[in-house]
């Protein structure tokens, strides 16, 4: 009796803190969508069946999802948006493409870039394109013979060889590439079946003054009027399977198309978006959360705070430094603004103590049961205790360590070359070796600024500093012998006299190599002393992280009994996911109302000429005072820029198309709010909000803008 009541009284308690699951959060799984979602979807107002979404048999929907990859490793999604593989994604997920094509004489970042005919569409060794064919749980077989008694090593080895098992049995003689993943720390397993095409051509991609338009101020802020797409041609065998690049490649022939809709969308319309989210980590404890905070949003910020103007400035400066940098400062500048997000609003909405509380459900509902006591222990207390024992300042370097190598080329370029050093008894290098190390050279020196890596490497030595003295690279003694402690002289050294230098230098360091000579060369000493450094405090993070892998498996599972008649969602991995809601405005502070949409009079009232941010293209300007939208204005005759809904995405969605009721592509989503940052590890219904650019503006800027009608005239349009 006690027992029923207790259970009964622990059930509501529950159902109360864990029914707030709000309804449209969640990256679901493809395959569970009919089963999972598709009811509350229909509700929402969408009209296809459940079969037009996912089928393995026939085409449907998620075929003209594609993920972006770099030799297949995903960075972003993009979709299929004619009958001959012309793709759509954001102006950010193309940049590196853009900017690789670009020269001072060809400014594809600042003058934009439209293919006139098929010859013009330029290739992009390395991006790949990759399509899902189908997916499955294969938990059973993966942990086939893993028991709760199984040690962890055990366990990973069984699971391991399970999974290279599998792949060999379903590759199809490497037809296609089986990726097998963990889900919900663990505890299951699917398979992803895949074809990746590697012919990505570059066709479209507007003047960054559209596409990136508000630059990092506006990054992660709404109202937003950033253009932020770029378009790319799949190409394929003349047989229609995939291939290499060549010139006799065709445009591919795709299984499915979405369809665009013109019609633009209201408060509480249904949106869809489907797409490849890349990491989340949504049932993380708050002891991780507290830990985070310190240990990694901490030094991430810190490191980016000393060592990003400097690029920034040299890039504002100069227009060859702007472009050769442009698309690595991009990525780090956006984790910078991520990061200090994250921070920000993790501790604004009481992130940690809100886990906390969750927390407490679930211990209670362990301790209430004996069985669940012997099978769950307290995982709570482990990941305490292993996040206490986070040597933070080890941390610290670790992420500096990352920074630093992320941020300068020429510190990184050792590591680039390949063996440069001479082995045991060796006294030259063949012709081969030397021939290759140049090649190597020049590759990794291409677009590299001398003056721009002084000064990161000037920066940095002040960034380390800012560590206890025993957790600092050993470089500092060096310094202080040969240049008197001087790091500008030493940076400059580093750069300009090193063996690694100059090509000419380099050359000289081959026909006459020597390994004294490395050890007493300034960039080799800076590089060899951050590395190691880098390695050592990699060894205590990934022991940090590590030690949390059982406890949080085990936490995982009893949270997924404790809610067993409840739909979870796991936590992106790069794997294909669906999230519904609708269309929506939001409140981000007491007496701020933010509109669901932007229109092109936004873009005007920002306007700063000249700013290499806010500067208008005078066309686009014409355009907009002339009110010459045609066909793309909405009803209320304007033109829409962007839109919110309150999709649940995160990075690597970016480029995922937003879809209507019927499953027409009304926009790419591109962006998150600043507001709610810490979306990764809690979705806030109030005040998480995902931001698409309309795809009336995205037509509007090829048709009226660019005049690029060949990729008007190939898309299904409905009017
Ligand atoms: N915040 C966007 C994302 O993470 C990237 C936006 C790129 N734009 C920029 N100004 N850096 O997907």
């Amino acid at each position: 009796m006690k027992k029923t009541l207790l259970t009964a009284l622990l059930a509501i308690f529950f159902a109360q803190v864990f029914a707030t699951t709000p309804p449209d959060e969640g990256m679901w799984l493809p395959m569970f969508v009919k089963d999972y979602n598709y009811a509350k979807m229909r509700s929402l107002g969408l009209k296809l069946t459940a079969d037009q979404l996912y089928d393995i048999n026939n085409s449907s929907l998620k075929d003209a999802i594609v993920q972006l990859g770099n030799d297949g490793n995903g960075f972003c999604t993009g979709e299929i948006i004619s009958k001959n593989g012309l793709m759509l994604t954001n102006h950010h997920c193309g940049y590196e493409s853009i900017a690789n094509h670009s020269t001072e004489e060809h400014d594809y970042l600042k003058d934009g870039f439209w293919a006139k005919n098929y010859d013009e569409e330029l290739s992009n060794p390395g991006l790949t394109a990759t399509f899902l064919v189908r997916m499955e749980n294969v938990t059973d077989k993966v942990l086939a013979g893993v028991t709760d008694e199984t040690k962890k090593g055990e366990r990973e080895s069984m699971a391991n060889k399970a999974i290279k098992e599998l792949q060999n049995a379903e590759s199809e003689g490497g037809r296609y590439t089986i990726v097998i993943k963990p889900f919900f720390d663990g505890n299951e397993y699917y398979m992803f079946v895949y074809e990746i095409y590697r012919d990505v051509r570059l066709v479209g991609a507007p003047p960054s003054s559209i596409g990136k338009f508000g630059d990092e101020t506006d990054n992660w802020v709404w109202p937003r009027h950033t253009g932020d797409f770029s378009m790319f041609r799949i190409y394929t065998a003349p047989d229609g399977s995939p291939a290499e690049y060549s010139k006799d490649n065709v445009p591919m022939k795709p299984k499915y198309v979405l369809p665009i809709s013109l019609k633009g969308t209201e408060m509480g319309d249904y949106t869809m978006i489907w797409g490849y989210p890349g990491s989340t980590d949504r049932y993380m404890t708050s002891y991780e959360v507290r830990s985070l905070l310190e240990n990694q949003n901490k030094p991430i910020i810190e490191a980016c705070d000393v060592l990003l103007p400097e690029i920034r400035a040299e890039m504002n400066a100069r227009d060859i430094v702007r472009i050769n940098y442009a698309s690595d400062y991009a990525s780090m500048a956006n984790t910078w603004k991520n990061q200090k997000g994250e921070y920000a609003s993790l501790i604004k909405l009481g992130i940690a103590d809100k886990k906390a509380e969750q927390e407490k459900v679930l211990l209670d509902w362990i301790n209430a049961d004996k069985a669940r006591q012997e099978k769950y222990g307290n995982p709570l207390a482990k990941i305490e205790k292993a996040c206490s024992e986070v040597d933070h300042e080890a941390v610290r370097a670790f992420f500096y360590g990352n920074f630093t190598l992320m941020n300068s080329k020429t510190t990184f370029l050792p590591y680039n070359l390949g063996n440069f050093r001479l082995g045991e008894g060796e006294k030259s290098f063949t012709e081969d070796q030397k021939a290759e190390l140049l090649k190597n050279y020049r590759e990794n020196m291409k677009g590299t600024d001398i003056v721009t890596e002084e000064k990161v490497i000037a920066a940095a030595l002040r960034l380390w500093k800012q560590l206890p003295v025993e957790y600092q690279p050993d470089i500092y003694s060096y310094i202080d012998k040969k240049f008197k402690g001087d790091f500008v002289a030493f940076s400059k050294a580093a750069v300009e006299k090193s063996i690694f230098g100059t090509e000419a230098n380099f050359q000289k360091y081959l026909d006459k190599p020597s390994n004294k000579a490395l050890e007493a060369d300034p960039l080799y000493q800076w590089f060899a002393s951050v590395l190691g450094t880098l390695i050592q405090y990699q060894g205590v993070y990934m022991e940090s992280k590590n030690k949390l892998a059982t406890p949080r498996r085990k936490y995982m599972a009893a949270l997924m009994e404790m809610q067993q008649d409840k739909a979870m969602y796991p936590d992106a991995n790069m794997t294909m996911r669906c999230t519904y809601g609708t269309v929506c405005d939001y409140f981000p502070s007491d007496g701020v109302h933010y509109k669901h949409f932007t229109t092109t009079q936004g873009i005007l009232e920002k306007e700063i000429p000249g700013d290499p941010e806010f500067d208008v293209h005078p066309k686009l300007k014409q355009l907009i005072l002339n009110k010459d939208f045609g066909r793309y204005a909405d009803k209320d005759g304007t033109l829409h820029v962007c839109f919110l809904s309150n999709n649940d995405i995160t990075g690597g969605n970016s480029g995922s198309p937003i879809l209507n009721a019927k499953g027409e592509l009304i926009g790419s989503a591109f962006d998150g709010n600043i507001e709610a940052l810490c979306s990764d590890i809690f979705f806030d219904t109030e005040l998480q909000r995902c931001i698409n650019v309309d795809i009336r503006y995205v037509l509007f800027v090829i048709d009226k803008f660019a005049g690029a009608q060949r990729f008007i005239d190939e898309m299904n349009i409905v009017e």
